[in-house]
């Protein structure tokens, strides 16, 4: 694999794990295959280092581009922000007309502070749901990022964020300390939530939910989790990190009529451009001021200039619905595909965020060998597909295209019964694991 796979190599001598990001790993997708770089970008295509064009059907940029790569509107906001003076000794503008756009479209909410990284928003906002209750704390549901509060979950057992999102997560470096700080619960699990909230009275400064994520909120669960918290006296957070933006402009608890005391957003926002807000009622908010939460690059102009672009242009556009559609389609396909080539396959997932399964024993073998057979038609794949604007009628025809020859390749793999034989290259990983 050419140019990529080489500088790949040398980067795992050189930077621990290989990425800064654990889902841009190569092994993630397809080991010693996967064209790990890239050269340049343009609406969902993707050139390689050796000059290979492919276009994304995968992640978009891990779920932050859902506009599109290098869109002309954003890049331009941009350009004016980096022309105009990215860093100074005094504050950017935009920060104000960020502030009021994002509490317009969540009048809930009244004040709003910045960082740049989902995970990094979220360890403020729990930051500011302990210096607001004077409690420890934690439940939560789903994934959360890399911070010490999150991982803490772990030191009581090593699984317990197994159901969230990403397993095998290691609390290696975390101190011991934190220990029972962080307790998870399952969506829609309106049962163990309860108990949890009875068992730890008086002592929870937050509960952390993804307004949604894979499925639709049960009924009743998320007013539930709302009455419950203020019952409890603990701050209700929204992580719309990635629920955020996709579903309806703004974010998914708007949908469901939830007021959450603190909403986090961070990769959609600004379409690929680094930056979060934490969104937030007054008198939770405030207490940011009483503990110590500053650093010099959340207060950049690029930030919330891409923000304020790709807001705009997400409501000039109803981006939602266009992401909407396209996911249907594909979920669609992909069970056509599957069903006429008799692939048992399970089609999950918002529309926006859809993703598949295979029903088989080695589930991993034939998510290798669907990345393997889509990179050769030139398209970068996995069993998950996140909607983007810059996906249009033509990409899903031909993308699905594509998956229909793909399943009936797979389909005469399954039926030789050793489809592993078929790889070039090792399976993917699923979880967590250390890269030798
Ligand atoms: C719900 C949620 N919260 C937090 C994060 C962490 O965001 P970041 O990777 O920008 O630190 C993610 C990332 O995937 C996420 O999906």
């Amino acid at each position: 694999m050419g140019k990529s796979q080489e500088l790949y190599k040398k980067a795992k001598k050189l930077i621990p794990g290989g990425t800064q990001l654990f889902s841009k790993r190569p092994e993630m997708f397809l080991p010693e295959n996967w064209p790990a770089y890239y050269s340049k970008a343009k609406g969902c295509e993707i050139w390689d280092l050796d000059g290979k064009r492919y276009i994304d059907m995968s992640y978009m940029g891990i779920g932050a581009c859902i506009i599109g790569y290098t869109d002309p509107d954003i890049d331009k906001a941009v350009k004016r922000a980096v022309s105009c003076g990215n860093m100074t000794t005094l504050n950017v503008p935009e920060e104000v007309e960020l502030a009021e756009l994002l509490i317009k479209l969540h009048p809930w909410a009244d004040m709003v502070r910045y960082a740049r990284c989902g995970g990094e928003a979220m360890a403020i906002a729990v930051r500011i749901a302990r210096a607001a209750t004077g409690k420890d704390l934690i439940l939560f549901c789903g994934y959360h990022g890399w911070s010490d509060w999150y991982l803490a979950s772990n030191l009581a057992d090593d699984k317990s964020l197994d159901g969230h999102l990403l397993s095998g997560l290691e609390p290696k470096g975390v101190p011991r300390a934190l220990k029972g700080t962080a307790i998870p619960f399952n969506y829609n699990d309106t049962q163990t939530f309860l108990s949890l909230i009875n068992k730890y009275k008086g002592k929870i400064a937050a509960v952390i939910i993804e307004p949604i994520r894979n499925k639709y909120p049960s009924s009743g669960f998320l007013e539930v989790v709302r009455n419950e918290s203020r019952k409890a006296k603990a701050v209700l957070i929204m992580d719309e990190v990635s629920s955020g933006w996709r579903l309806c402009v703004g974010g998914a608890h708007k949908l469901f009529n939830i007021e959450p005391d603190i909403a986090v957003f961070a990769k959609a926002i600004s379409n690929g451009f680094p930056m979060a807000a934490i969104i937030g009622r007054k008198k939770i908010m405030q207490n940011a001021q009483d503990s110590f939460i500053s650093s010099t690059y959340w207060t950049d102009r690029i930030g919330p200039a891409a923000a304020l672009a790709a807001i705009k242009k997400m409501k000039l556009n109803n981006i939602p619905e266009h992401l909407n559609l396209m996911g249907m389609k594909i979920q669609n396909g992909w069970k056509i595909s599957a069903e006429r080539h008799s692939v048992d396959i399970k089609v999950d997932g918002i529309y926006p965020l859809s993703h598949f399964s295979f029903n088989y024993k080695e589930p991993l073998v034939l998510k290798t060998l669907f990345t393997q057979y889509m990179l050769q038609k030139g398209f970068l794949a996995t069993n998950a597909y996140y909607a983007s604007y810059a996906h249009k009628e033509k990409h899903i025809e031909v993308y699905l295209e594509a998956v229909e020859s793909v399943f009936a390749s797979i389909s005469k793999a399954l039926k030789k019964n050793r489809p592993e034989l078929y790889l070039k290259g090792p399976v993917c990983h699923s979880g967590f694991k250390r890269l030798t």
